[in-house]
């Protein structure tokens, strides 16, 4: 087949580009120079000429949460704008099959966990990434609307959990809890700093998952479309506090200092743990522990620029 997968140099981009079963196929993987995602005439002209049989839309505005609550409007249009181009573009030009990534964020922040995908839609978003969610929400949505106004499409959304990783983003400024909490721990070590500090109480629970997981969820969904939900989460199943994560963190850099808590800081969502039982029952399940994804993530950011 030849796949088109949106936001290739991207974190999860590449983690679905380097798998073994991905890999068998033409992979179009245009940066945004080549197609940029926010022009509808760039994207509809990038897919006219290449023709792709499958799209994987793993392209978006990601940002941790000092990021989406700085900037709201740019969270809600840049993802309106790359989803709506995408999906209207393949709908108007008969690419029939897509895998679009959504987010957990699409879930209410006061919806009872587990998550399950019906849940989408049944109540108010957490604040610091509404704009993040409703333009995800939006894509998941008009993926529906057109696999119902013509059966013969089958745009097909994942709700990843959070999601960390080789090829993940490790600058303070832009990063996901996983990666900035190697960083600071890693920097920690080497400065002989006795205390690390955490936001909040710690006690705020969170699923993350290995970026190689989702990559070989892809995969299966790639090999067996047809039985693919038209919405699936992908998670653990289970969830651990960040108080956990710091520590699991810890044992695998080696650092033995202590943790103090900044209690005036942003924490997010109390909890948000995704059901797993859809995608247990399609066949799948997460296979990479959570000590052994830190290890290659770890190993990862310590050969960088090297
Ligand atoms: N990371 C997570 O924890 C997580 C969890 C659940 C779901 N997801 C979903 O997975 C997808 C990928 O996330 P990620 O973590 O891989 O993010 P990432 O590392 O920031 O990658 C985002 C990708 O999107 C591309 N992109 C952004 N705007 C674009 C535009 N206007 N035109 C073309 N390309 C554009 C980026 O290209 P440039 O390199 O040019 O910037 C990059 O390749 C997103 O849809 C996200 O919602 C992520």
């Amino acid at each position: 087949m030849k796949i088109l997968i949106t936001g290739a140099t991207g974190m999860v981009g590449k983690n679905l580009i380097e798998h073994p079963v991905i890999a068998q196929n033409e992979i179009l993987k245009p940066t945004r120079s080549e197609m940029d995602l926010s022009s509808k005439e760039q994207v509809e002209t990038y897919l006219d000429t290449h023709r792709p049989d499958f799209v994987i839309h793993a392209a978006g505005r990601v940002g941790g949460i000092q990021a989406n609550i700085k900037n709201p409007v740019a969270f809600l249009v840049d993802n309106v704008d790359i989803n709506r181009n995408l999906i209207g573009a393949c709908y108007k030009l008969g690419i029939k099959k897509m895998i679009n990534l959504g987010t957990s964020c699409m879930y209410p922040r006061n919806a009872p966990n587990p998550l399950s995908e019906g849940m989408v839609l049944q109540g108010e978003l957490e604040p610091t990434n509404e704009g993040y969610a409703i333009a995800k929400i939006m894509a998941q949505r008009l993926c529906h609307y057109i696999m119902k106004e013509d059966q013969s499409f089958h745009f097909k959304t994942m709700i990843p959990c959070n999601l960390y990783g080789r090829y993940d983003h490790f600058d303070p400024q832009n990063s996901h809890m996983i990666p900035a909490v190697i960083r600071k721990i890693h920097e920690a070590l080497v400065n002989g700093c006795a205390e690390v500090e955490i936001w909040g109480s710690g006690e705020a629970r969170r699923e993350f998952m290995y970026a190689g997981d989702l990559a070989d969820c892809v995969s299966k969904g790639l090999v067996n479309f047809e039985t693919l939900p038209g919405v699936m989460n992908v998670g653990l199943g289970v969830d651990y506090s960040v108080n956990e994560y710091y520590q699991a963190v810890a044992e695998v850099v080696g650092y033995k200092g202590k943790f103090i808590h900044d209690l005036s800081k942003p924490v997010g969502m109390k909890q948000k743990l995704v059901s797993t039982k859809l995608a247990e029952s399609w066949g799948w399940r997460s296979k990479v522990s959570l000590h052994s994804g830190i290890e290659k993530t770890l190993s990862y950011y310590l050969n960088l620029g090297k």
